[in-house]
């Protein structure tokens, strides 16, 4: 996720367990010449797991040439973002600008497959302001030879309000022979299995959700092997904390501003577990640097247990409170 999922904290979330693959945010491929060296830079691993790196753009020459040197550096899946609502990205017809006519998206997609051989898959939202050509999309991606679609069921109209439309990831998953990872609002363990048994989709792919709780890819593995759930305390999350600021200090030790800055911007999803009016959040928030904010952040979670936040399985308030993601994010 673009801003906040850096491999430090992919890193972090994964010792946790529970994950089968992790995404990058997307990398832009403009149409001028493409400089690998500074494309692979972006691209770092996360222990063992598969790791899927989104490239964005409109040339489907850049983007074979992109998707190939990923592979060529052993990336397993590169995956075409096709939802960005960014106005700057729309308006150079990358991201969500793709979903406006399935049979350009499909000249496209069946240009860079044609040209390459490793696994291609390709994210989408529901639309660009209605859902009436998901059939010919979801069409046009397979067509084209993908090896894998995820969906995010909200038109990129919708931005993050109302609910994901998990019906329209159930009928892609019901059309279409490739497999559909279905994406949106599984922000507690219970959700990735309802999601599964609503949908059939193939798997999940957990965005916020991970924000704010760091344990919930762990829960949900555990919720399907029937075993225990672990539920975090404040102490726990405060040592979350703790470990994200040394392993980001360790790598932008240097630029002490960024650290603070990323920590804040994680805190506005992780805070939300706190029942607490954003009380916690706000003060965090305006922490000049970052040992205030983790002075900040122990006298809120230092005594918390866990039955005071709301990281378990499944929500003890009704809906999750998540922040509004900036605009510029699909
Ligand atoms: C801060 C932020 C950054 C994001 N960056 C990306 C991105 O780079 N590429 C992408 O495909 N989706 C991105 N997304 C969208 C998520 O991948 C996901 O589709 C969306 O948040 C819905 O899933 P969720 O309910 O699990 O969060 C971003 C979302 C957020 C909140």
């Amino acid at each position: 996720m673009e801003g906040v999922g850096h491999p430090v904290w992919r890193a972090l979330v994964a010792a946790h367990g529970g994950l089968g693959m992790v995404c990058t945010e997307f990398v832009r491929v403009g149409r001028g010449p493409l400089h690998l060296p500074s494309l692979l830079r972006r691209v770092e691993r996360t222990a063992d797991l598969p790791l899927s790196v989104q490239i964005l753009g409109s040339d489907p020459r850049k983007l074979a040439e992109a998707a190939r040197g990923l592979w060529a550096s052993g990336v397993d899946v590169v995956d075409i973002n096709l939802g960005c609502p960014s106005r700057r990205v729309v308006s150079k017809g990358a991201g969500a600008a793709l979903l406006r006519d399935p049979d350009h998206l499909y000249d496209l997609l069946a240009r860079v497959r044609g040209d390459t051989q490793g696994l291609l898959s390709a994210k989408i939202r529901a639309g660009l302001d209605s859902s009436d050509q998901l059939d010919a999309l979801g069409d046009a991606v397979q067509a084209a030879g993908l090896d894998m679609l995820t969906i995010h069921p909200r038109t990129c109209a919708q931005g993050y309000s109302g609910r994901a439309d998990w019906g329209l990831i159930r009928r892609l998953s019901q059309r279409l022979s490739i497999p559909v990872v279905g994406n949106g609002d599984c922000l507690f363990a219970a959700d990735v299995d309802r999601m599964r048994t609503e949908t059939g989709c193939a798997a999940v792919m957990i965005g916020r959700g991970a924000l704010r709780n760091p344990w919930i890819f762990a829960q949900a593995e555990a919720l399907r092997a029937g075993g225990r759930v672990a539920e975090p305390n404040g102490r726990q999350v405060l040592a979350f904390l703790k470990e994200l600021t040394a392993a980001y200090m360790g790598v932008l030790g240097d630029r002490p501003g960024l650290v603070c800055g990323r920590l804040k911007e994680l805190l506005r999803y992780l805070g939300r577990s706190l029942d607490d009016g954003g009380a916690f959040i706000r003060e965090a928030l305006r922490s000049p640097d970052t040992p205030s904010l983790l002075e900040v952040a122990e006298s809120h979670l230092g005594a918390l247990p866990a039955r005071e936040l709301d990281l378990g399985a499944a929500a003890a308030h009704a809906p999750a409170r998540l922040p509004q993601p900036r605009p510029e994010r699909l």
